[in-house]
């Protein structure tokens, strides 16, 4: 493992034309957020000298960025990783986990993707071991039938149905073997969709009959703990969700922006809830990028990408300075489409101002000690057709789907393109206080297990290919979160000033 992480470091830095010297590599090596650290380096680097040196990597630990140090911060307790060390302060923003995690490891694109789930089956079955109802728990090549009980965890790889009897039968891969279990209809695990490529931990029951599948008795998935401690600021403090700007379109509703920007001034009826307010955070399509689908440049009121970004950094400005924005990409920004997508390369984001976050996505974070999953969301577009009354209209009920999976977007080989890399930055292995997405361009507000779900709007209006694809949108939303009681308003921007309304708890 260690040797792996290694080789991922150096292939790091060669692709962006580096040498790093062994004495850096160390000290890399050694820390508990090797790539963001690294990230960090190749950013404040300069282009003339190739090498990466020890000296360099101090640097960066020694000026710590609140991301590093949080990012060491957040793994000190590894039970409770939204908790600093004791003693530490509480830091207004703390990256706890940047979803990239670098190029691929291993030689060619089968060992990549290899390497990726393997991944994400360690990480999903640490949370699953130890379950009481997965006893007599093994690995797929140790289970001696007739045996009576036994359990197994496994990624699901195939499922098929009985022509007559309509049984499941699922075929599941663990890191040495695989399964192929009955789950019969009628059953608790009948009721279920399994999706391709998630982790979920089986309980067999074998028959006397050999040659016969084992019956699945149980099924338990990754989930979120029922119980288990939630973060709240301890400060007055508030926090502004927002998605799917889609600047550089003739769509973006340049004038409910705004009138956003005037409430969080504090102007107009509403302008008193402004006033606590102290993060915006911004789930991704942050401009409408070009060539994402055919014919977009009559869309286009910008078509030059990076004018795109200058827009941002220019709409952007217009909100208060003291706030702390937070963005990350989604599938029509300009860093490459395959997740965890990259935050925004720097000759990109110069127009952004110094309080603005560039996250990649997803990303996990912490405001005033509450943690944050954003995702863009790409992924409802596997989701939403493999799961039986699934639609757009209503995200949050996938997202809960999300949550019980721990996995963003399990599906491999569909629309949602996977980058292949030695971690799996799209299992949350942190659970959220809140996650938030957008992409669907719709809006909603739902609570899972103690998790605040939000689907943050647009400030685009309905587009020509949207109404060929029969999406309607649901603009000029924002969802006010109070991060001390976890109240939530929804803000609706459409008529000039906000209505607000509150959430029922
Ligand atoms: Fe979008
Ligand atoms: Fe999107």
């Amino acid at each position: 493992m260690a040797s792996s992480l290694r080789e991922h470091l150096v292939a790091y830095f060669q692709q962006h034309q580096k040498l790093v010297e062994a004495g850096a590599l160390e000290l890399l090596l050694d820390h508990t957020h090797p790539l963001v650290v690294s990230r960090e380096v190749i950013e404040r680097s300069d282009a003339v000298s190739p090498f990466v040196t020890r000296e360099m990597v101090e640097t960066v630990l020694a000026e710590g960025r609140t991301s590093i140090s949080g990012a060491r911060a957040s793994v000190a307790r590894p039970s409770d990783p939204r908790a600093p060390p004791a003693g530490a302060p509480i830091l207004p923003f703390r990256l706890i986990q940047d979803g990239f995690s670098g190029p691929p490891i291993g030689d060619t694109p089968l060992l990549a993707y290899s390497a990726l789930f393997h991944s994400r089956f360690r990480t999903l079955s640490r949370l699953l071991k130890g379950r009481p109802g997965l006893e007599n728990l093994r690995p797929i090549k140790e289970l001696r039938a007739p045996d009576g009980t036994a359990s197994v965890i496994g990624l699901v790889r195939d499922v098929r149905e009985t022509p007559q009897k309509h049984h499941l039968i699922v075929t599941v891969d663990d890191e040495g073997d695989s399964l192929e279990v009955l789950v019969p209809k009628g059953s608790p695990g009948g009721r279920l969709t399994f999706l391709p490529d998630e982790v979920v931990g089986l309980r067999l029951e074998f028959g006397k009959d050999a040659r016969r599948l084992p019956r699945v008795a149980a099924v338990e998935r990754p989930d979120i703990p029922v119980t288990r401690t939630v973060g709240r600021a301890r400060v007055a403090s508030r926090a502004l969700f927002l998605s799917d700007l889609h600047l550089g379109s003739r769509s973006f509703l340049s004038d409910n922006w705004g009138h956003l920007a005037d409430f969080l001034h504090g102007r107009g009826p509403a302008g008193e809830l402004a006033a606590a307010i102290q993060y915006v955070v911004v789930a991704g399509d942050l401009v409408d990028g070009i060539g994402i689908y055919p014919r977009q440049e009559k869309d286009l009121a910008i078509a030059d990408v990076v004018e795109q970004y200058a827009e941002l950094g220019r709409r952007l400005r217009e909100l208060p300075e003291r706030l702390t924005i937070v963005v990350i990409p989604g599938n029509h920004d300009a860093v490459c489409p395959a997740e965890p997508q990259p935050a925004l390369p720097t000759n990109l984001t110069t127009r952004l101002g110094p309080n603005v976050k560039i996250l990649s996505n997803p990303s996990t974070f912490a405001l005033d000690g509450v943690v944050v999953s954003a995702y863009h969301g790409r992924s409802f577009d596997d989701l939403i057709p493999a799961i039986p009354g699934a639609s757009y209209s209503r995200p949050t009920e996938v997202m809960k789907r999300m949550l019980q999976m721990r996995h963003l977007a399990p599906i491999y080989g569909d629309r949602t393109p996977l980058a292949p890399s030695g971690r799996d930055g799209l299992v949350l292995d942190t659970a959220p206080d809140i996650l938030v997405t957008g992409h669907s361009h719709t809006y909603g507000v739902d609570r899972y297990r103690g998790v605040l779900l939000l689907n943050a709007s647009t400030w685009q209006a309905e587009t020509e290919y949207q109404r060929m694809r029969n999406i309607i949108p649901v603009p000029a939303r924002a969802a006010l979160v109070d991060l001390a009681t976890f109240g939530v308003q929804t803000m609706n921007f459409l008529d000039g000033d906000p209505s607000v309304s509150e959430v029922a708890a």
